[in-house]
């Protein structure tokens, strides 16, 4: 049987967190062993709504790759690319951008959400308007049948699939559905608290982060604000102590156990803020470590990308010269 195929991707706009690590990552160590995995960087995408910051996006390439690696993406089982040098990708963008209407772009409630963050209004770059159009292409490109993403992205998997459809109505069966595929520990709350983890909140712990960073972030942590006393009840839901030792302590019965005893009272904020740097720590700790390892050498890195891009190349070349095909636009051949 053939293997499923998987695309994801990051904007290289900043460096991956543990939020990024619950909402997609994990899911892409999984399936790397068992499927033909693409991991994609979208910088052409990062420049959309930052086409006046290009050596921003140019360094966070290097960052994002230092981090996939990191964290156990293997490139003998994942197939890394950078969306700029596949041309296909644009190429393809531009007939799809021919089935998508203006009003549907305007509809698409995380563009919306981030066109409002940004401010944009009316003043939208088109580009910025139109990448859920370029993503469709990143997805069928590769004929992907899963999609690793956070929640976020969902609206890009249902814009997708429309498109998918509106192609094979107009020019015959080409593409699939893909179908996105979201944490089932759904999203990981920033250390303030607020629902998501981000860089531009300023509430996220990286996987470059130092030691004593760890510390001094989880020490500033969200906790119950009424648990004054280490002898008062403390709420567990809402504690992101709480939440984070849920996502990340492997060990359930200790967690349960200090769950009972905070509610209870006699438990202090500082002792499960212990727990929690100790199981950070040992998580992040090695994956620092080969990262540093991986930045003395950012040539033999860029090469991994390079290698894996010329082999995505391939992959979107067929599909491609498919599509055109089923438009009647293959000349010459
Ligand atoms: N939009 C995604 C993000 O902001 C990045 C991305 C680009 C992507 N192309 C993709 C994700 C294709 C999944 C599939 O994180």
């Amino acid at each position: 049987m053939a293997k499923k195929i998987i695309l994801t991707g990051d904007r290289p706009t900043g460096k991956l967190h543990l939020g990024h690590y619950i909402g997609s990552l994990t899911n892409r160590l999984k399936l790397q062993d068992e499927t033909e995995e693409y991991v994609m960087i979208a910088d052409a995408q990062a420049l959309t709504d930052n086409a006046d910051n290009p050596e921003k996006v140019r360094q966070n390439v290097l960052e994002l790759m230092l981090d996939y690696l990191a964290i156990g993406l293997d490139p003998e089982k994942t197939t890394f690319l950078v969306q700029s040098m596949i041309p296909e990708l644009p190429e393809l963008t531009v007939y799809f951008l021919n089935l998508v209407t203006l009003a549907r772009l305007q509809r698409n409630p995380t563009v919306k959400n981030e066109m409002k963050q940004k401010g944009y209004g009316a003043n939208v770059p088109a580009g910025f308007l139109t990448y859920p159009i370029s993503q469709a292409a990143d997805i069928l490109a590769f004929k992907a049948d899963l999609v690793p993403v956070g929640e976020d992205q969902l609206p890009m998997i249902e814009q997708t699939n429309e498109i998918a459809d509106t192609f094979n109505r107009f020019y015959g069966p080409v593409f699939k559905h893909a179908k996105a595929l979201v944490s089932s520990t759904g999203r990981l709350p920033g250390i303030d608290g607020k629902a998501k983890m981000s860089k531009s909140l300023g509430n996220a712990i990286y996987f470059s982060d130092s030691e004593k960073t760890i510390r001094d972030q989880v020490m500033e942590m969200y906790t119950d604000p009424k648990h004054i006393h280490v002898k008062d009840k403390g709420k567990v839901e809402g504690n992101v102590v709480f939440t984070y030792l849920d996502a990340f302590d492997s060990d359930k019965s200790v967690v349960e156990a200090l769950k009972k005893q905070y509610r209870k009272g006699g438990l202090g904020d500082v002792e499960i803020k212990k727990r929690l740097i100790d199981v950070l720590e040992s998580l992040i700790s090695p994956i620092r470590q080969k990262r540093e390892r991986l930045a003395k050498d950012p040539k033999a890195v860029m090469g991994i990308l390079e290698k894996g891009t010329k082999k995505a190349r391939e992959a979107t070349k067929k599909t491609l010269a498919e599509a055109k095909a089923a438009m009647k636009i293959d000349y010459f051949r």
